[in-house]
């Protein structure tokens, strides 16, 4: 299985910037020995799908609603992502969760939502700087994949051609360019892989656990070689091509390492 590299360009840019970025990152995909994904805002995604047309980087949105359609204004469902030619959806992202106050229910009503309609989910979960600091970020995280994931997450997103994946992002990492040791790296994708075997059985073992959190050129080579780490999800770095794609020629083939606990697994 290959590293997925995928940025999420949250709230920025115009259609103009969004097409150009995805130019930029078009023009470098086929040197990288990775998955690539981008996840612009909904009103450039039409746009930047025109662009990814007959190019391997694929594209995502940043959330979509837990019900086909509806009176639900302001929201966007997940078939319309599929309709614009999306083929992921990140959902649960700790931005969701503190700003729309998306409980872990809401997050497994929209992860099964997009798996109906063959999306892949990218799943994130991640604990407090609190919560570190007082030593719950392994509880935290074991309720949020619990809460989060549907019963047969794995299997369905399996069957349907999906496949699925989790981010850890710890909070405290994102956008503030601190990031956890190795070790605490890790630590964590050990447990959430034993989480994901636990809850899902060997088909846990085939599902990505990205890392992200102020991913960045500089450290995505160490970050991306932890053991059980399938790939990266980039806020702010995915924003410059040449960033996004230094990150990219970083990543490598897992192979079977995903099966293989590493040093510290
Ligand atoms: P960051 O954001 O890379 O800017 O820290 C990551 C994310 O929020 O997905």
């Amino acid at each position: 299985m290959r590293q997925l590299i995928a940025g999420n360009w949250k709230m920025y840019g115009s259609c103009a910037s969004a097409v150009a970025l995805a130019q930029g990152v078009a023009a470098g995909a086929g040197d990288a020995a990775c998955d690539l994904l981008v996840c612009p805002p909904f009103p450039h995604l039409s746009a930047v799908a025109t662009v990814l047309r007959d190019t391997p980087v694929a594209l995502g949105g940043q959330d979509c609603h837990q019900a086909p359609q509806g009176a639900h204004t302001g929201d966007i469902a997940a078939p319309m992502l599929r309709d614009v030619g999306a083929t992921h959806v990140i959902l649960g992202h700790s931005e969701r969760r503190q700003n729309h106050g998306e409980i872990d229910e809401v997050v497994r009503e929209k992860t099964e939502a997009a798996l109906r309609v063959g999306l892949t989910p990218i799943v994130c979960v991640g604990e407090t700087d609190a919560q570190r600091q007082s030593g719950q970020e392994t509880e935290q995280v074991g309720w949020q994949l619990a809460g989060s994931l549907p019963q047969g997450f794995a299997a369905q997103g399996v069957a349907r051609g999906a496949g699925c994946a989790i981010a850890y992002e710890p909070c405290w990492a994102i956008g503030t360019g601190r990031t956890p040791t190795l070790e605490e790296v890790a630590a964590m994708h050990a447990f959430i892989r034993e989480e994901l075997v636990r809850q899902f059985g060997a088909a846990g073992h085939g599902i990505r656990i990205l890392y992200g959190g102020s991913v960045k050129p500089g450290n995505a080579r160490e970050l991306l070689a932890v053991p059980h780490v399938g790939g990266a999800l980039v806020g702010g770095a995915s924003l410059n091509p040449a960033d996004f794609l230094a990150i990219a020629a970083a990543a490598r083939d897992l192979g079977d390492e995903v099966r293989t606990p590493g040093p510290w697994g």
